[in-house]
């Protein structure tokens, strides 16, 4: 017999109405909340009352609710999409909560991430990272017949998993550096590991690293909260591998 719960929440949600303003936590309580809800769901709710009140709804990054497209996003009680490993805070449900509970949601708190207004943030930075070099842009001809480029199937599994990143940015938020290397280090490892990337493998990661750098990102530690953080998986050893081909292009480089 399926239950369901009724939660009654304490949110503390970080308002802070643009980019250079001062924020703060602002408290509301939510009552008869059901625990089916996702936690967007649940900030759905609160802006309706929000706005039935004569205020200004909660501003948060949201798009497919399936985990797919990487816009939403916010820390919660902490942690870069909340409690759960390998979710998306779309993909977040209420019953991960106790009734009575005191929630904090604040955005992500990066240098390359300036706060747009409340919970949203500017994640451009990772589009410029991209058109920096992570495409192929050799002429490939008409699109080939499937399997008539012979792919080594553990290089296939590798470049899968590492494309499934979706951007959202999560990584960048639980890094104490504020580090971008985990996003960085998948869409390089995605081309690196598939024969169309080759062609521009030594100048994609230079242009990357450099771009990614140029937008205020930190260095990697090796703390590993951006893996344990990520909703998709994403392994720290894309890293080791953005480390390895970033050296050997910088001697090529040097000549
Ligand atoms: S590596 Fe993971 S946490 Fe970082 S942007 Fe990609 S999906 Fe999000
Ligand atoms: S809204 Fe698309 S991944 Fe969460």
């Amino acid at each position: 017999m399926s239950t369901n719960r009724s939660l009654k929440l304490t949110l503390k949600v970080w308002r802070q109405a643009g980019p250079g303003a001062p924020g703060h936590f602002e408290t509301h309580e939510l009552d008869g909340l059901s625990e089916h809800m996702s936690f967007l769901e649940m900030l759905d709710v609160l802006n309706e009352k929000l706005v039935l009140e004569g205020g200004d709804p909660v501003v948060f990054d949201h798009d497919c609710r399936e985990g797919i497209c990487g816009s939403c996003g916010v820390v919660i009680n902490g942690r870069a999409h909340g409690p759960d490993a390998e979710t998306a805070t779309c993909q977040l449900h209420m019953r991960r909560f106790k009734s009575g509970e005191t929630i904090f949601i604040e955005p992500w708190r990066s240098e390359g991430f300036p706060v747009v207004r409340d919970l949203m943030v500017d994640r451009s930075a990772f589009d410029r990272i991209i058109s920096a070099g992570g495409y192929v842009s050799t002429n490939t001809g008409s699109a080939p017949d499937g399997n008539a480029v012979p792919i080594p199937r553990e290089d296939a599994e590798q470049a899968f998993d590492a494309a499934a990143c979706i951007g959202c940015g999560a990584c960048v938020a639980a890094c104490p550096n504020g580090a971008a290397m985990l996003f960085v280090s998948a869409k390089v490892g995605h081309l690196a590991h598939l024969p169309q990337g080759q062609a521009e493998r030594e100048s994609r990661v230079l242009a990357m690293v450099r771009a990614m750098d140029a937008e205020g990102f930190g260095n990697c530690t090796n703390h590993y909260e951006c893996s344990a953080a990520c909703p998709k998986g994403i392994s720290v050893e894309n890293i080791a591998l953005l480390n390895r081909d970033y050296l050997r292009a910088s001697l090529l480089e040097r000549g």
